[in-house]
């Protein structure tokens, strides 16, 4: 796909950085903006920052280099400096007023010359200034480090609107994260590091600019698809000396408490602590490389890490996650029901949930729509009742409805008719998201016609039910990847989408809590290794897979254990 309008323009490399800094600089300090728009919060993360901005690559006065960061300074209150002492893990802002700013914003869109123009340069700006030996810019660990990204135009002025969406990629051999971006709305970006000091080394720091100017929201974007790396770098977390300051040291994780799942957005990381350098796919298409009775690493997680088939690689938020053995998880299911409603990567979750956790090794399949009572093989007194809705169409056959499939009353008299009688489930996981990207024809009519008659339907189901309510849990949508980077379901629509849904769900008081399906697989979306762009459960298969042997299905398998851990936890 080859992007539009201004692109073509050439985006500095990593060599004509420095020197583009010094360049931009001025022109930054000249500029303003308003950044009414996530305003609450860019409160929030600025309580999370440091003391006090970190050092610029160039040498301007202090003066000046305080003016760089102008909006952080504001932020600070003499608690807030306190605060920004005790190094914590970096949190997503709750949701607040996220769906009429949204809808504002894209309604003022296009109101203004500003919104007419196609970003054609980027400079960073807070890169730490590096020592005379330094082969990489060097990041503290622990502290969380605020960059901000600027955008120009093709004639090198700073743009003043905003809407570009920057997917970011912090890789290295034993950490894959993304870093949050906070669009200020005035051309410029902040963007938020962080690294655990058992994580130092040398890390690769990617920024691809997807779509422009909100273009991503066109229900067929495609042609608006940017693709464009601006910067792809090395660069270095060392750990602090120890020193004086124990208040640097990160808390450790703890295992999630169903608090925990109280959080609108999730901030995590994959980790990998065990490794077997000759593992490699087998018959079966599976990864089984760790021993079986290898433990995780603590506290990133808890539990038999091998049962994740994923070569020691293990994700967590702002707490850990157990993994189930077979056991925990009849112990914690049996005589349960569990209802899911969602898409097509919601049933290849359910598979998986069947196949890997509760011990169904033959179940290669299942259908879009079932209800189905499992017993335990070797132990029939066991048993799990599982009732899956798919819900990318009203008919099961077919696509691209998403929520739309509410429309249909026969498709709603079928969801509904579970929950009518007695017993009603005992949990419910909700999920929509890809099928409302191509359904849906703007932002407007997806939060009305969509998530508003989505959020009716479950609050009519769920105020209808006599006795004890079920846990409800909303898992927001994948990342997609790879081609599906610039789809109707393209990443920068999918998480407007799923922060409206959390919102609105949250408003009605209907969760019980979120598990992010968003921020699990986005440091896994930039190629086909784990998922074909719009599935990361595909069944293990010995055969062809983009130009590799066998896929990677681990990352959906540790989302079916967080959902297991959020149906469990007390
Ligand atoms: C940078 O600025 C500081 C204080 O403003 C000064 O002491 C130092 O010599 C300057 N360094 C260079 C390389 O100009
Ligand atoms: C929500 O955001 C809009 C801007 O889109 C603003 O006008 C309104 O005051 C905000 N509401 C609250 C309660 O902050
Ligand atoms: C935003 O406005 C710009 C400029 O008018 C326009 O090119 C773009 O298509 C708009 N984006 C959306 C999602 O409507
Ligand atoms: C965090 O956990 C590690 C490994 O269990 C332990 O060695 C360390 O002391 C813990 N740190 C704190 C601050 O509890
Ligand atoms: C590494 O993985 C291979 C499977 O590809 C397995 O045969 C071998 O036993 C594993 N090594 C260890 C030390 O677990
Ligand atoms: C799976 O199928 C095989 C061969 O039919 C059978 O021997 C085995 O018991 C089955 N496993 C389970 C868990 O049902
Ligand atoms: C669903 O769609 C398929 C394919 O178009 C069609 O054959 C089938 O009759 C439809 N089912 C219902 C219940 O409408
Ligand atoms: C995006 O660009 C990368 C190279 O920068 C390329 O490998 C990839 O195929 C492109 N993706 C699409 C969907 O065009
Ligand atoms: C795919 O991911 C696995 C797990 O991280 C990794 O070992 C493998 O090298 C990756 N393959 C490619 C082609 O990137």
């Amino acid at each position: 796909m080859q992007g539009k309008g201004k692109s073509g323009t050439q985006l500095p490399g990593t060599t004509t950085l420095l020197v583009a800094i010094l360049m931009t600089l001025i022109l930054l300090l000249l500029t303003t903006g308003s950044n009414y728009l996530l305003e609450a919060s860019f409160g929030f993360f600025a309580r999370q920052l440091p003391l006090t901005p970190i050092g610029l690559l160039n040498n301007r006065t202090s003066e000046e280099a305080s003016r760089l960061v102008p909006t952080v300074g504001a932020e600070y209150s003499k608690e807030d400096a306190d605060s920004g002492r005790h190094i914590n893990w970096l949190r997503m802002p709750p949701i607040f007023n996220y769906t009429q700013r949204y809808l504002d914003l894209i309604a003022q869109n296009g109101s203004k010359p500003c919104h007419d123009v196609a970003t054609a340069e980027v400079q960073l700006f807070g890169l730490p200034k590096p020592e005379e030996a330094d082969t990489y810019i060097k990041f503290k660990c622990g502290k969380i480090h605020s960059l901000t990204l600027v955008a120009f135009d093709a004639l090198g002025r700073k743009r003043c609107a905003g809407g570009d969406y920057f997917e970011i990629d912090i890789s290295g051999a034993n950490w894959k994260s993304r870093a949050p971006v906070l669009d200020l709305q005035d051309g410029s970006y902040n963007i938020l590091l962080q690294m655990h000091p058992a994580f130092a080394g040398i890390y690769r720091f990617r920024i691809v600019l997807g779509f422009s100017n909100y273009h991503g929201l066109h229900r067929r974007p495609e042609r608006w698809f940017r693709n464009v790396t601006v910067l792809d770098m090395h660069l270095q977390f060392v750990q602090e000396e120890e020193s004086k300051d124990s208040i640097t040291r990160l808390p450790n994780l703890t295992q999630c408490s169903s608090e925990d799942f109280r959080l609108d957005g999730w901030i995590g990381r994959w980790v990998r602590t065990k490794y077997n350098a000759s593992c490699s796919v087998d018959q079966m298409g599976r990864f089984r490389c760790l021993d079986s009775n290898a433990r995780c690493t603590e506290p990133w997680c808890q539990g038999p890490i091998g049962a994740l088939e994923s070569n020691g690689w293990v994700y967590s938020a702002h707490c850990a996650f157990r993994i189930f053995t077979d056991h925990d998880a009849w112990k914690c299911l049996n005589r349960k029901w569990i209802f899911f409603w969602g898409d097509s990567n919601h049933v290849d979750s359910v598979r998986n949930f069947l196949n890997f956790v509760l011990g169904f090794e033959n179940i290669t399949e299942v259908p879009r729509r079932f209800d189905t009572t499992y017993y335990r093989p070797g132990d029939p007194s066991q048993y799990v009742r599982i009732t899956s809705m798919f819900n990318g169409h009203s008919n099961a056959s077919l696509n691209h409805e998403g929520l739309f499939s509410l429309h249909d009353e026969a498709f709603r008299e079928q969801v509904a008719a579970f929950f009518k009688g007695k017993p009603v489930p005992d949990a419910i996981i909700l999920n929509s998201g890809l099928h409302d990207g191509v359904y849906w024809k703007h932002l407007h009519q997806f939060a009305e016609e969509g998530a508003g008659k989505a959020v009716q339907f479950w609050a009519s189901l769920l105020d209808g039910i006599q006795g004890k309510r079920p846990r409800v849990v909303y898992r927001t949508t994948i990342t997609t990847a790879a081609w599906a980077r610039g789809a109707p379901f393209n990443p920068q629509k999918m998480e407007i989408f799923n922060n409206i849904l959390v919102e609105k769900f949250r408003e009605a008081n209907l969760l019980w809590g979120v598990v992010d399906g968003f921020d699990l697989t986005y440091p896994w979306h930039f190629d086909n290794n784990c998922s074909d762009g719009v599935h990361y459960g595909k069944p293990p298969a010995a055969s062809r897979w983009y130009g590799q042997w066998g896929h990677q299905y681990f990352v959906d398998l540790m989302l079916v254990h967080i959902l297991m851990h959020a149906l469990c936890v007390s």
